[in-house]
């Protein structure tokens, strides 16, 4: 973008050589596409992303890390996440829109929504979920607000790129009922509700094709099937071969590829492997990007309003914060009680994880400060505990005892846990999920002498809690951006009634977790063996006990459910009402959950899937009914056999929940299934081909003539009880003239499919 009145753009690609064409599809530098000087064309700037705008410096290093201009750091995705509310979110995206503006940027290069398949992705922090509906709608949040100030998003990273180790060539083998239901489907409902300007296609290959050379991926599923207009731009480096990915619909190559694959692309023209009309689409859209970001330009002007960002900011942490646990009421901590703050993350705060989405804040809250402003400096103490910095070279065992003595001394020990910044990080993965044993050890040793611990923890991913069962509290402060210490001293201390719920599942062990045996290419293939089984539908399915379950999070207050009801409305959407009560002596609020299940489903499910949530905010004492809207597409199964969503007819349970195991109140409603999709074939079996309306009753007529029914010769030496259409019902059709004989020529089966497949009236 430029703050000069901007020359009118070429009305269309025809204006241009097919050179400037091409060299507008990749990138002039790392953070700019190419102008045309001729055209009047400028160059545009996009940056990441996606908590905060980390716009570098000019002249910045060449890797794109370099120091950035200060920006506001929102909690990473992690965090936000958890608060589960459209409204909060909306308002972050609008707040980063603002500030994308006031930099003259014209993509903000987030949201990621990426499913968390497992811990151990190393890039967790910067993702939503591991369920869809959360990602999907919370995603599409962000890119609304964004977009709200006239700038652009990209939506990322599309897709299946699940882990970080060997990113940018491993293959995430997924089957197509997961790749649609769960890893796809969070883009979906983001590309279809909030039209991203920009998808960015990840590195990987899926299923062994170049996620960045994918006709399937980028133009028959992206563009054709949900309708999106925008452009899709590759992750950095993420292009293999450029000919083969411009066919394939990958519009904006970046960073620079130094003008080398733009003369791909004209060869390539010349010599006629490729329709000189693909470079006019890849062209065009980048064209309509510029026009775009153009159109708003410098009509939202700087300064930044440092506070009120750093406010929204704090506001956002606090509603990101999950309260475990709370035995016994030691939080919310009284306000004249002395507390030990222990852990050097209460001095040294980790708020956002390592990579490319790393802000430069524009100021850094710190939790121990904050606390002595609830509790008095006088009543505060501070112990560093343990190491965090390599360069730290301090005895663990001296940081230890000097900790230990002062939470001896205190009424309360508030102790600061969690990952070091090397632990989790983007380009490689973890290897375990544990906390540091220095951590643990320091946490026995506090116990011992002051059984009032609290613990806070920061992390970008899940830990394990060995100790859950041994400290009466427990605060997940993920990684809360730069004002997540104000926001922990003001839950620690009752100004803000913790609301924020767990988008993730905390499990016991990692050699639980779903993808445990599969995570992690092996030569080269990813193998996504559990299938639709990820997080909670994972656990939930085996029976597995966790630590805390997905949508789990604690209040100072507490809510009563009341009876749900759920019935399908004009749209075909189930329409699911209940009425909460807070029933405690504070304000507060619930994240209500709506799962769904289809007992006399004819496929594979898991036992519950979450379709609908809202965030609800009540006075002590106060009732009020919540409406939630299941979407009938959401309720829809991808149904291989058809290569189209279904949904299956038949009394759907609808369980309206605080997490997804505290089911409160139930529901059934009967929904009407879609007219039969599945188109017969001669690979269809002898059973669909009965069950199907038209084809069913012409076989069972044509089974009936051949004397007394094909199989009862068969049937009258099988043992009783076995149901010889059951034994034959997998038997195709088209092959049935093996046992039918004459009674089946194939004739007569092309004829049948024929008037199956006919169109009906
Ligand atoms: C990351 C993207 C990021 C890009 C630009 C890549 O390595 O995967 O998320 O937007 O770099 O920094």
């Amino acid at each position: 973008m430029t703050d000069s009145t901007p020359t009118p753009l070429p009305a269309s690609v025809a204006d241009l050589t097919l050179e400037e064409k091409a060299s507008l599809t990749s990138g002039a530098s790392f953070w700019y596409t190419k102008p045309v000087d001729r055209a009047g064309i400028p160059p545009i700037m996009v940056t990441d992303g996606p908590h905060g705008l980390r716009k570098q410096r000019e002249g910045g290093d060449h890797l794109g890390l370099g120091d950035s201009v200060p920006a506001t750091c929102f909690p990473p995705a992690v965090g936000l996440g958890s608060s589960w509310d459209t409204e909060l979110v909306t308002r972050v995206g609008e707040a980063l829109g603002v500030e994308t503006a006031i930099e003259n940027v014209g993509v903000l290069l987030g949201p990621g929504i990426n499913i968390k398949r497992s811990p151990l992705c190393g890039r967790n922090f910067e993702y939503l979920s591991e369920d869809p509906l959360v990602s999907g709608v919370l995603g599409a949040a962000l890119v609304r607000g964004i977009q709200s100030k006239g700038v652009g998003t990209s939506l990322k990273h599309f897709a299946a790129n699940n882990q970080e180790n060997d990113r940018m060539r491993s293959s995430s083998d997924v089957d197509e009922r997961p790749l649609r239901e769960i890893y796809l489907r969070g883009f979906q409902r983001v590309v279809e509700d909030a039209q991203p300007w920009t998808v960015m296609c990840s590195y990987n290959r899926i299923n062994g094709v170049y996620a960045s050379e994918d006709p399937w991926l980028l133009t028959q599923v992206l563009r054709e099937e949900w309708g999106f207009e925008g452009l899709v731009v590759s992750d950095w480096g993420a292009v293999n071969e450029r000919v083969p990915s411009i066919a394939a619909g990958m519009d904006l190559e970046m960073p620079s590829s130094g003008g080398r694959t733009d003369a791909e692309i004209v060869a390539a023209v010349k010599d006629g492997s490729l329709d000189e009309g693909v470079v006019d689409v890849a062209a065009g859209r980048v064209l309509d990007l510029v026009r775009k970001t153009q159109a708003t330009a410098g009509t939202i002007a700087g300064p930044l309003d440092v506070d009120a960002h750093h406010a929204l900011a704090r506001e956002a942490a606090g509603r990101a914060i999950v309260l475990l646990k709370n035995e016994g009421g030691i939080l919310p901590l009284d306000r004249t009680a002395s507390v030990a703050v222990i852990g050097a993350f209460a001095e040294n705060p980790r708020y956002q994880g390592a990579g490319s989405s790393m802000i430069s804040p524009t100021r850094l809250d710190k939790a121990l400060d904050e606390i002595a402003a609830y509790a008095g400096a006088e009543n505060t103490a501070y112990a560093q505990g343990f190491t965090i910095s390599p360069r730290d070279t301090a005895d663990a065992a001296e940081l230890r005892a000097a900790a230990v003595e002062l939470a001896a001394a205190q009424d309360v020990a508030v102790v600061f846990l969690g990952l070091p910044a090397a632990a989790e990080s983007e380009g490689y993965d973890r290897e375990h999920i544990d906390l540091p044993s220095e951590q643990l050890t320091l946490l026995d040793a506090v116990l011992e002498v002051n059984p009032r611990t609290v613990v806070v923890l920061s992390n970008g991913s899940v830990v394990a809690l060995p100790f859950a069962d041994r400290v009466p509290a427990i605060v997940e402060g993920w990684l809360l951006g730069q004002a997540g210490g104000g926001a922990t001293a003001d839950v620690l201390f009752g100004e803000v009634n913790p609301s924020g719920k767990l988008t993730e599942t905390i499990p016991l062990r990692l050699a639980d977790t779903p993808a445990y045996l599969s995570f992690g290419a092996l030569d080269g293939h990813v193998r996504y063996g559990e299938g639709l089984f990820v997080g909670y539908r994972w656990y939930d399915a085996r029976e597995l006990e966790v630590a805390y379950p997905f949508g789990h999070g604690l209040s100072y207050t507490t809510f009563a459910y009341g009876d749900a009801t759920a019935s399908v409305g004009a749209d075909g959407d189930v329409e699911v009402r209940v009425t909460i009560t807070n029933t405690g002596a504070v304000a507060g609020r619930e994240v209500v959950q709506v799962y769904t299940s289809l007992p006399s489903s004819d496929v594979q499910r898991p036992v519950r899937e979450l379709k609908a949530f809202a965030s609800v905010a009540l006075e002590a004492g106060e009732s009020r009914e919540v409406v939630m809207a299941v979407r009938r597409q959401d309720l829809a199964y991808w149904n291989v056999r058809a290569q189209a969503w279904t949904v299956e007819g038949g009394d759907y349970v609808v369980d309206v929940a605080a997490s997804s195991r505290d089911l409160r109140a139930r529901a059934t409603v009967s929904v009407e299934g879609d007219a039969q999709t599945t188109p017969l074939s001669r690979e269809s079996s002898l059973a669909e081909v009965i069950a199907h309306p038209v084809a069913g009753p012409i076989v069972q007529q044509a089974l009936a003539q051949m004397g007394g029914g094909l199989l009862d010769g068969a049937s009258s030496v099988m043992p009783e009880g076995v149901d010889m259409m059951q034994m034959m019902g997998s038997f195709p059709i088209g092959r049935v003239g093996m046992i039918a004989g004459d009674g089946f020529p194939p004739e007569a089966i092309d004829q049948l499919l024929a008037a199956a497949n006919a169109p009906q009236h």
